[in-house]
C-alpha cells in the first residue's frame, strides 16, 4: 500500500441560517439544513503523513502537541480515513490556523475540512467533493460547509449519504463582506458539541424548527437577488433565535461578553444613522458584522474604536478546501 504526505488548506465559514441541534449524534445529521459563506481570511492549513515509522498518531496544532479529547477527535477522524482506505499506518498531523482556535471563529469547521482533504489524499483515496463533505461532517458538522466554494447549503438529509454541503452560488456571486470582530481571547467554556446536546431541552427549540424551512427558502432567495436589507434582517433574526434556544437550555448557555453586546448594539445604532450593516454570531464571543463592500472601511474603523474589541478580520467568500503543494513538515 503506497501512502504519502498531503497538505490542504480550508476556509472557515459563517452560517446565515444556523446548525444547532442534531437528529443523529454519531453521524452528525443536523435537525435542519443551513446556509453559509466560506471565509477567505480564516483558514486552516494541515499536513498529514501516514507511515510505518510512526508508533502512534502525533497531532500538532499551532506549534503545540495536542492531547486529551481534542487529540481523540482527530484520531477518530484518521481512523475513519484509515478504514476507508484499508491502511493501518499511524500518522503525523501538523496544523496551523490563521486565527486563534477554539473560540467563536469556527476553527473546527476549517480544521476538520483541511484534515479531511489532507488525510484522505495522503491515504491514497480520491474522493468527490460530495464524499469529502460527508466525511468532513463526521468530524464536525459545520466542517462539511468548508469543503465547497462560495455560498453553500448543507442539505440536512436523513442518512450519511444524504447529508452534505454544496455550492449554491460561486464566491464572486456577491461581494458581501464579513467583518469578523474578536471581542475576547478566552476559550469558550462549553463546546459546540456539548452545547448542541442541550438544545432540544429549550421550550423554543420546536418553535425555531417550525419556521426553519421557510427561513431557508427566503435566505436562498435573498442571496440570489443580492437583496442586502432583507438578507441582513433575516441574518440577525436567525442568530438571535438560535441564541434564544441557547439561553433557555438547561443549564443555560450564555456565550456573550459585554463587548459582544456592545458590538451588536452599535451595529443597530449605526444602522439607524444610515450605515447599513447587520450582525450574526455563533457560539463564541465574536461578532460577524455583514456589510456590502462600499462601507467596509468606515465600518471597520468604527468597530476598532469600540471598547473590548481585540481584533478584526475583514473576510469575503472564497474557494473551498483544496490541496496545496507546500507541506508544513
Ligand atoms: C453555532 O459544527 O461546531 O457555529 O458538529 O458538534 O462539531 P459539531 O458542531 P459545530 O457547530 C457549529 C454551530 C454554530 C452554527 C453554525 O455554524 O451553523
Amino acid at each position: 500500500m503506497k501512502t504519502s504526505k498531503a497538505t490542504a488548506v480550508a476556509p472557515s465559514n459563517i452560517a446565515f441560517i444556523k446548525y444547532w441541534g442534531k437528529k443523529d449524534e454519531v453521524l452528525r445529521i443536523p435537525e435542519n439544513g443551513s446556509v453559509a459563506m466560506t471565509l477567505d481570511k480564516l483558514t486552516t492549513t494541515t499536513t498529514v503523513e501516514f507511515g510505518n515509522d510512526y508508533q502512534d498518531d502525533e497531532v500538532l496544532i499551532d506549534g503545540e502537541v495536542v492531547v486529551g479529547k481534542e487529540r481523540e477527535r482527530v484520531v477518530e477522524h484518521l481512523d475513519r480515513v484509515r478504514s476507508m482506505a484499508g491502511i493501518n499506518e499511524r500518522a503525523r498531523v501538523v496544523s496551523k490556523n490563521s486565527f486563534p482556535k477554539s473560540k467563536g471563529l469556527s476553527s473546527s469547521a476549517s480544521g476538520f475540512a483541511a484534515l479531511t482533504v489532507a488525510a484522505s489524499n495522503a491515504a491514497g483515496l480520491r474522493l468527490s467533493e460530495r464524499e469529502l463533505s460527508m466525511l468532513a461532517r463526521l468530524g464536525s458538522g459545520s466542517a462539511c460547509r468548508s469543503i465547497p466554494s462560495g455560498f453553500v447549503e448543507w442539505v440536512a438529509g436523513n442518512s450519511h449519504e444524504t447529508s452534505y454541503a454544496k455550492t449554491i452560488y460561486p464566491a464572486d456571486h456577491w461581494d458581501l463582506v464579513d467583518v469578523v470582530v474578536v471581542t475576547d481571547s478566552e476559550k469558550k467554556h462549553v463546546s459546540t458539541t456539548e452545547g448542541q446536546k442541550l438544545a432540544a431541552g429549550s421550550p423554543f427549540y420546536g418553535v425555531r424548527l417550525q419556521g426553519i424551512e421557510e427561513k431557508l427558502i427566503l435566505m436562498k432567495q435573498y442571496i440570489k437577488d443580492k437583496d442586502f436589507t432583507a438578507f441582513g434582517e433575516l441574518c440577525e433574526r436567525e442568530a438571535l433565535e438560535m441564541h434564544a434556544v441557547m439561553l433557555t437550555s438547561s443549564p443555560p448557555l450564555l456565550y456573550w461578553q459585554p463587548a459582544t453586546v456592545r458590538v451588536m448594539q452599535a451595529v443597530q445604532q449605526w444602522r439607524r444613522e444610515g450605515l447599513e450593516s447587520y450582525f450574526t454570531l455563533n457560539t463564541g464571543q465574536d461578532v460577524h458584522v455583514l456589510c456590502e463592500r462600499g462601507i467596509k472601511k468606515e465600518l471597520e474603523k468604527k468597530l476598532r474604536f469600540l471598547n473590548g474589541v481585540q481584533g478584526i478580520q475583514v473576510c469575503q467568500s472564497s474557494a473551498g478546501a483544496c490541496l496545496i503543494g507546500e507541506h508544513l513538515f
